[in-house]
């Protein structure tokens, strides 16, 4: 009986190293052990032998179930870890300092952000900032733009309930609705009405509007807003502050060229178009890329600076389209959809 005892635990030791799964693993070992396996059957024997024999025999297939039950044990233990290291994968040392740690990068619209700001800054304008949730009466009504007026429409937008509580954002009356602001233009109110002239302030920042979301549209988009008060500011202060912001960022073949236009806090007001020789896009014809004008007396008014005495022009531009137009981007949902494809490609 040991010789056959004997043999199966060495044909086990033998065979069992080249099981890999557990599955294949229980239906090894359950041709062994199992109720019908060949171990299970060998001490079933133990009944037929003579009974002095049988203390031996006993004491016999008990040592080597232990044996067997050993390497049971570690072949269960070896299919786990080999199991767990296939689902981690190799094995890491954290502590080891990465070769190739990669750099983040800003995203491309903050790259475009600062640098037209930091041109901006150059020539004597600073950043002033206001809320992104608003009340008419910063975003329309002070803007020269009442309830009914047309421009209001094209920019209606997403309202807040009545009562939802802002603290933190003033009201000029009680019952005002609160709601997204549609542009940067709030923040020219909103500092007006905090400081004396002379002013020259740029307010970049989030806007939202109503948009059905398209190739070159978004619910949720980005602009900067410049505002010069001062005494005796022309349309050619304006057209030359631009001229200098644009060749800054493109170079200096830039061109832009004023359309008339209507926007209802400026008096005239203009669409400003745009060209420059070494970009595809807008290299051959000219684009449209912002609204510019010089401030309505009827806005200086409203927060109380006399118009016999002051006089300022305003512009807001779109951070999303002149970012298209530089590097080529072709969609704005890019933009917002954090790809580290696209990304990765504005180091
Ligand atoms: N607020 C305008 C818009 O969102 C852009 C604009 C036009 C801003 C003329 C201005 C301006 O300051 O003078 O379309």
């Amino acid at each position: 009986m040991e010789e056959e005892l004997k043999s199966i635990l060495e044909a086990v030791e033998n065979e069992i190293q080249s099981i890999g799964a557990a599955a294949e693993f229980e239906q090894y070992k359950a041709r062994i052990s199992g109720p019908n396996g060949s171990f299970t059957a060998l001490s079933k024997q133990i009944s037929k032998l003579p009974v002095e024999e049988r203390p031996i025999a006993g004491k016999l297939i008990n040592q080597y179930k232990q044996r067997l039950q050993a390497l049971w044990d570690a072949a269960t233990k070896r299919l786990e870890t080999l199991a767990l290291a296939q689902k981690i994968g190799a094995p890491v040392d954290p502590t080891l300092f990465s070769t190739e740690a990669p750099y983040g990068s800003r995203h491309l619209l903050t790259q475009v952000r600062e640098e037209i700001v930091h041109t901006l800054r150059k020539i004597g304008f600073v950043v002033a900032d206001g809320p992104e949730v608003e009340t008419e009466y910063y975003c329309f009504d002070a803007l020269n733009t009442p309830k009914d007026h047309p421009a209001r429409d094209l920019q209606d937008t997403y309202y807040l309930k009545q009562q939802e509580p802002f603290g933190n954002v003033s009201r000029k009356e009680d019952d005002e609705r609160y709601l997204l602001r549609t542009h940067t233009s709030s923040v020219q109110i909103r500092t007006m009405l905090e400081e004396e002239p002379p002013i020259r302030i740029i307010a970049p920042g989030r806007c939202f509007r109503r948009d059905t979301a398209d190739a070159t549209h978004s619910a949720n988009f980005h602009q900067i807003e410049a505002l010069y008060v001062d005494k005796g500011v022309t349309v050619r202060d304006l057209k030359a502050d631009l001229d200098y912001l644009f060749r800054s960022l493109l170079g200096p073949d830039a061109k832009t060229r004023f359309r008339p236009h209507y926007f209802s806090y400026t008096e005239p007001s203009f669409e400003v178009d745009l060209k420059a020789q070494h970009l595809g896009k807008v290299g051959s014809e000219w684009m449209e890329i912002m609204g510019c004008g010089m401030v309505d007396p009827a806005v200086f008014e409203e927060v109380g600076y006399d118009p016999n005495v002051w006089t300022g022009y305003a512009f807001g531009l779109g951070i999303e389209r002149i970012a298209m137009s530089l590097y080529g981007v072709d969609d704005i949902r890019y933009l917002f959809q954090n790809d580290v494809r696209l990304l990765s490609q504005f180091k």
